[in-house]
């Protein structure tokens, strides 16, 4: 039966839906991609990065003969780049395991890297319909103020309770629209901030609204510990113009991204003290020429404060293997971080005068 939310909702939907290309779709293939895009990530943001990859990648089997280095090219300045190379691996997993065949339900759907509650219901609801309720940060936001529930939406026990009443409350005939309508309202209406409550539907039912404590829902049990890193960027030039880079190998969000030689450290370290530091000293040698200091660029990540600088140095060396070197005029083609990315924008280092 469909409840008196799920009716309100999809009346509200039918009026205030945004026109977006994924939800044209019924192909897996293409859900999976836009789901994946879009978790942590703003529709605004990614909606470029969707048509690239739709075009770029039209079929499972094109993203799973791409290069890894491709994919995390096309990836380049979206975050959270595991998204990307899980996406690469479940490819060439369909392709090879599976005869391209997406898998056809939730269950299933489950077992590819990435692919956790909330993507397996969107995928199972808007490509094949099927009854699988969404629960994510919107859908969190708006039933906790809707219905005034105060348990921590990060604890277990809320997920239960969140889960089960978006459960009850699904449209099992029309999974797909309600899950669509749900994110949707979520977004658009009931916002983390500046809700637009005084036009809201379900104002008269809100028990939040009613009780004035709209700003105090949901409610999280853990405060995110934010860590503050300092990377100090060495950007080494020798006489061909080559640029030491290394590959990311740590498994950490940046593996299989590109860098320059990084100094980590608790404090931001002083020129003086760089230079003198041992790891400098390894890629920069005694004899070099400092060219540019940057400024200090700050990236928010959400558990991270990353502060990094760059120290544009030449030497009269020519790089040779085992280091890993570009030409400056191929950078370009190489995925960074969009930390670095951003430096690169600014200082223009082919256009350095190194001599
Ligand atoms: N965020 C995550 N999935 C979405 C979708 N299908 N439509 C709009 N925003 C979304």
């Amino acid at each position: 039966m469909e409840s008196w939310f799920s009716r309100g909702l999809q009346k509200w939907y039918e009026k205030h839906r945004r026109d977006l290309p994924w939800r044209q779709e019924t192909d897996p293939y293409k859900i999976w991609l836009s789901e994946i895009i879009l978790q942590q990530t703003q529709v605004a943001q990614g909606l470029s990065y969707y048509l690239r990859f739709t075009q770029n990648y039209p079929q499972v089997q094109n993203l799973a003969e791409a290069t890894e280095d491709q994919v995390l090219k096309d990836w380049q300045g979206l975050g959270y780049y595991s998204r990307a190379r899980n996406l690469h691996e479940t490819a060439k997993q369909i392709v090879n395991e599976q005869q391209g065949v997406f898998p056809g339900d939730y269950k299933s759907l489950k077992e590819l890297k990435g692919v956790g509650d909330y993507t397996a219901a969107a995928i199972a609801s808007f490509a094949y319909n099927q009854p699988h309720a969404v629960v994510d940060g919107n859908v969190y936001r708006l039933l906790s103020r809707l219905f005034g529930i105060e348990t921590a939406i990060d604890s277990s026990e809320g997920k239960k309770e969140f889960f089960k009443l978006a459960e009850e409350l699904l449209d099992c005939k029309n999974p797909a629209r309600h899950n669509q309508a749900i994110m949707e309202f979520g977004s658009q209406w009931c916002k983390p901030i500046h809700p637009k409550c005084p036009d809201c539907i379900f104002k008269e039912k809100c028990f939040a609204f009613n009780n004035e404590i709209v700003d105090k829902l949901p409610v999280k049990a853990k405060k995110t510990k934010v860590r503050k890193r300092y990377f100090t960027y060495v950007v080494a030039v020798d006489k061909k113009k080559n640029v030491i880079i290394n590959k990311r190998a740590a498994n950490d969000i940046w593996k299989g991204l590109y860098e320059f030689p990084l100094i980590e450290s608790e404090k931001e370290i002083k020129e003086k003290d760089l230079f003198k530091h041992p790891s400098f000293k390894n890629v920069a040698g005694n004899h070099f020429s400092l060219l540019h200091q940057s400024k200090s660029y700050k990236h928010v990540l959400s558990h991270q404060h990353l502060h990094a600088k760059f120290y544009v140095i030449f030497t009269k060396n020519i790089f040779k293997a085992p280091v890993q070197t570009s030409a400056l005029n191929s950078l370009k083609n190489l995925a960074f971080p969009r930390l670095i990315e951003k430096f690169l924008n600014d200082c223009q280092l082919d256009e350095i005068s190194y001599f």
